[in-house]
């Protein structure tokens, strides 16, 4: 076993490690002169469809609504993302004229096969985005693509999420070219950066460990973020709760002041994320609302962007906004990797999860 963890304490850490590898395996011969290559999606008509699905549960889910976000963006589609066990039970309005995408990296949840099934009998697309080679999921969909992240031993998702993360960019633009919508060159030619990006932020684990050390007593966190970077916080927050069972939310930011503002008091910890440059100050103002009630901040933003009266504060670098989900995800691990090992948690298997839910 020691000799897989190949020199690392657990498998977790090994695989947030593994990060700028298996991001540049799941982008290998996907970019060629300025266009997305998805052989596994030549035959579908795009122009056909009115309403697009992602489908999908727990981390997958967050990397589903990121890759809607940006199909929206890209496409001016309507596009919806629901958890599995949702859609499922909520009778979709959905027919030959929706496109269902279904994120999965066992690609063999329960929930997540169900609501395909159900979508391949009411006629529409579907494509699968998993990690398992022939797994179930896999089999059933109409279309299949394979993240490149390797074997994932550690329950909690790390670089299965990355590696949805960058997949689901590539066919959101990939969609929007054969939609005839004008594609960003700019962000194509940001994606091939991504593994050296997210290499530089696992460098700087020592900060994100420090960060974990404000974790390690409380028994609350509340993350909050605002549009992508809400899906991100999301994703943090559940990173931390699965393997240092320390009690994490996430908001939206401008939902503060319609509850969650209510929770803070001295010595609360709130990560904040703020990368989209459209809403980052109103998140930076939403923490200041934080800070004066006593809380403790820590905060993701960007390089360049304007922040007065917080202490922590972490500058991602300045690349396309659409991309900054990958790179924060690397800090939120590590943070709640740090905790969970400070605090002597079993961080490879938490207690009650699986890593792959195959029951109801
Ligand atoms: C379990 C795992 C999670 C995972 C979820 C969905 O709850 O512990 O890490 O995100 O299932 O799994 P899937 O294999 O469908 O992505």
């Amino acid at each position: 076993e020691a000799a897989q963890k190949n020199g690392f304490d657990t498998y977790m850490l090994k695989e947030i490690n593994e990060q700028p590898h298996v991001i540049q395996e799941t982008l290998r011969g996907r970019i060629f002169e300025h266009s997305i290559v998805l052989d596994e999606l030549k035959d579908v008509d795009f122009n056909k469809f009115n309403k697009v699905y992602y489908v999908a549960c727990g981390t997958a889910y967050h990397a589903g609504l990121c890759g809607a976000s940006i199909l929206e963006r890209a496409t001016r589609l309507p596009v919806l993302t629901q958890v599995a066990s949702e859609f499922r039970y909520n009778d979709p309005i959905i027919d030959e004229k929706t496109l269902c995408i279904f994120v999965s990296q066992s690609g063999e949840t329960a929930d997540t096969l169900a609501a395909l099934k159900l979508a391949n009998e009411k006629g529409c697309t579907t494509i699968a985005v998993t990690n398992v080679l022939g797994s179930t999921i896999s089999r059933e969909a109409q279309h299949t693509l394979y993240t490149c992240a390797g074997p994932e031993i550690a329950v909690a998702s790390t670089k299965a999420y990355t590696t949805q993360l960058v997949l689901l960019t590539l066919i959101a633009l990939y969609i929007a070219d054969k939609r005839g919508d004008t594609v960003d060159t700019d962000l194509m030619e940001q994606l091939n950066n991504l593994p050296e990006y997210v290499s530089k932020l696992i460098d700087d684990e020592a900060i994100f460990e420090n960060y974990a050390k404000t974790l390690k007593d409380k028994h609350d966190c509340y993350f909050i973020g605002r549009s992508l970077d809400y899906a991100s916080v999301l994703e943090g927050a559940l990173k931390l709760k699965e393997v240092s069972y320390v009690h994490a939310d996430a908001y939206i930011a401008g939902e503060l002041k319609h509850g969650p503002i209510a929770l803070i008091e001295p010595g609360t910890v709130v990560i904040a994320v703020a990368t989209q440059p459209h809403v980052a100050a109103k998140t930076i103002s939403n923490i200041q609302e934080t800070i004066a009630r006593g809380a403790e901040v820590i905060l993701f933003t960007v390089e360049g962007q304007e922040v007065s009266g917080v202490e922590n504060i972490y500058y991602l670098p300045n690349i396309n906004p659409l991309l900054q989900s990958v790179l924060v995800a690397i800090p939120l691990q590590l943070i709640a990797y740090h905790t969970a090992c400070i605090k002597g948690c079993d961080v490879d298997k938490p207690r009650n999860l699986a890593k792959s839910v195959t029951v109801e």
